[in-house]
């Protein structure tokens, strides 16, 4: 087991480590700066944040907190779906949390604008969303772009669009064995989209520890059930995001290991036995993002 400071170059040009902290829920007061600067001291170099969360000034605090420089840590934020009109704007007001003059990566979190009533915005799209966030690139306070819970279709609405000059770097979706999403990455591997994997762990709580074939493999390898679930997406050529707001955790969640094939292919067909579950789909406006 080592500490897992891989990178992997995004096709902006921008080298992202491959185990980022996910801060999603890291609310409670203190949680999220601690967390922050726990991973940082302990070789992480990637944080991985949302304007929804609610958390951008203590993961900036973390960040100043950890005396790690700005330039070699990765930041992500992304765009709530209120702010789909004003991405300008809501950048600015992420960048002033965060103490930052810029974010490494800015996604769309979900492709589905919504009014200030939370009702669904049918007179704006995700991709004039996207077209904001290309123009962004150019004032320096976006490194990188991208989404998030974009389903194949939707992206492949998105690169037929004349005026999509930018390939989105990553899309930022849940990636564990019971949501393996098999097609959607080689889609994205074929496009040259990097993969982020969300709830790696099966999301709050980690409920995918409690699958049978999840502690065989980790009892086997002598690792921890976390450490079989981030291996596992790190090895299929994904980003991966575990979340914790632990000090162990965290510190334990950034070291991997190279499953041996049949473990591997075992969790790869997880869900063929188990069934598929998707923690993440909300239903604005009554409907599921994902088609
Ligand atoms: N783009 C999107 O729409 C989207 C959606 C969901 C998540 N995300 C991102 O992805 C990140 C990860 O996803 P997630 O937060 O849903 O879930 P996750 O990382 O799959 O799981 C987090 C849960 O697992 C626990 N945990 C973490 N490491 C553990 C370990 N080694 N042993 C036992 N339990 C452990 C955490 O508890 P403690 O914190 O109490 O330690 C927490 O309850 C988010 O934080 C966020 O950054 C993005």
């Amino acid at each position: 087991m080592t500490k897992n400071t891989q990178t992997v170059k995004l096709n902006s040009g921008a080298i992202i480590p491959v185990v980022g902290l996910g801060t999603w829920q890291a609310t409670e007061k203190g949680a999220a700066a601690n967390a922050t600067k726990v991973a940082l001291e302990n070789g992480y170099r990637h944080i991985d944040t949302a304007a929804i969360y609610g958390n951008e000034e203590e993961v900036g605090q973390g960040i100043r907190d950890s005396g790690v420089p700005r330039s070699e840590i990765y930041v992500t934020t992304k765009l709530w779906n209120k702010d789909q009109r004003n991405a300008e704007e809501a950048l600015n007001t992420s960048l002033k949390k965060l103490g930052l003059d810029y974010v490494d990566l800015y996604l769309i979190h979900w492709p589905r604008a919504l009014k200030a009533d939370g009702e669904v915005d049918t007179e704006w799209s995700y991709i004039e969303t996207y077209k904001s966030l290309q123009k962004l690139l150019s004032s320096g306070k976006v490194k990188s772009i991208g989404v998030s819970n974009f389903s194949k279709s939707k992206l492949q609405k998105l690169l037929a669009d004349p005026e999509v000059t930018v390939k989105p770097a990553v899309n930022q979706i849940e990636s564990h064995p019971l949501l393996p999403q098999h097609e959607l990455h080689d889609y994205l591997k074929e496009q040259g989209i990097i993969a982020e994997a969300y709830s790696p762990l099966g999301s709050t709580g980690a409920p995918l520890f409690k699958y049978e074939t999840v502690t065989k493999i980790a009892a086997k390898n002598k690792v921890e059930p976390a450490t079989v679930l981030i291996s596992w997406n790190v090895q299929r050529g994904a980003v991966v995001l575990p979340k914790s707001v632990t000090d162990s955790r965290i510190i334990s969640n950034l070291e991997t290991i190279v499953l041996p094939d049949e473990d591997f292919e075992e969790l790869n067909k997880l869900a063929d036995k188990e069934g598929i579950v998707r923690t993440a789909d909300p239903k604005w406006g009554g409907t599921s993002v994902f088609d």
